[in-house]
């Protein structure tokens, strides 16, 4: 049986074989998009690259990729990103590297969106996996996580989200936000509860990725499996 970290791999090795010559390419944060990443720059094309997060510029950067700000080159023509759920219809939830606001600006701003993931991330239901990231803004953010709490209880999703923290401090996003995880357990109306979080005056964004995937590269045992919507 092929490890994780192996289809992470045949899937980003898999997807930078969709790139050609010329074109401005989106690149995903996460252990997955850093494989994206490497088969990328092995391949020696003229590229011009949009990084979702801090973390891909530098790898991208220090691996010979041109790295540009969104907005400031021709459209984006194809962006490659991992995922930690992908649901029914190439729904999915992202996030888990805390880069979820710069995905989704990148992901909408491009031609076509490609996710790359690991067998295991393919769920019946969205958010009995993951927890579903939830970017506020500091300020007022416990009054945030009541309202989002409230949000929640209104799609029969009885918890109170967490905020994350990594050695004791409140994780920050590239843009100075924080992010709270709402353990969802399912959530069986993903469109109504993202037009509900994003309702929520100091919700910055949500981890829900519906309608923009137009296709999945899934590592698996038997080589790289292809889903559309
Ligand atoms: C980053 O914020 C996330 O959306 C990642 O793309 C997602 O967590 C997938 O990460 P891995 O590829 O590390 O599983």
């Amino acid at each position: 049986m092929s490890s994780a970290d192996d289809q992470k791999r045949a899937a980003g090795a898999a997807a930078a074989e969709l790139v050609a010559d010329g074109m401005v390419v989106g690149l995903g944060t996460g252990s997955t998009a850093v494989w994206f990443v490497k088969a990328l720059a092995a391949r020696g094309l003229n590229l011009t690259c949009v990084a979702t997060s801090q973390a891909t510029a530098d790898l991208a950067s220090s691996l010979g990729l041109k790295i540009a700000e969104l907005g400031e080159t021709k459209a984006i023509d194809l962006t490659v990103d991992g995922a930690d759920e992908i649901g029914p219809g190439l729904s999915l939830i992202k996030g888990a590297g805390a880069a979820l606001l710069r995905e989704k600006l990148v992901w909408e701003a491009s031609g076509r969106c490609v996710v790359i993931a690991d067998a295991a991330k393919q769920v019946a239901v969205l958010g009995s996996k993951f927890p579903l990231p939830i970017e506020v803004v500091a300020f007022g953010h416990k009054t945030t996580a009541l309202r989002i709490c409230d949000v929640l209880s209104e799609f029969d999703i009885a918890m109170m989200p967490r905020l994350r923290t990594r050695d004791g401090a409140p994780v920050r996003t590239d843009g100075g936000n924080l992010i709270y995880d709402a353990a969802c357990g399912r959530i069986e109306e993903p469109a109504a509860l993202a037009a509900a979080l994003k309702s929520v005056t100091g919700v910055v964004d949500h981890g829900l990725f519906l309608d923009l995937a137009d296709l999945a590269l899934i590592g698996a045992d038997g080589g790289v499996m292809t889903l559309e919507p």
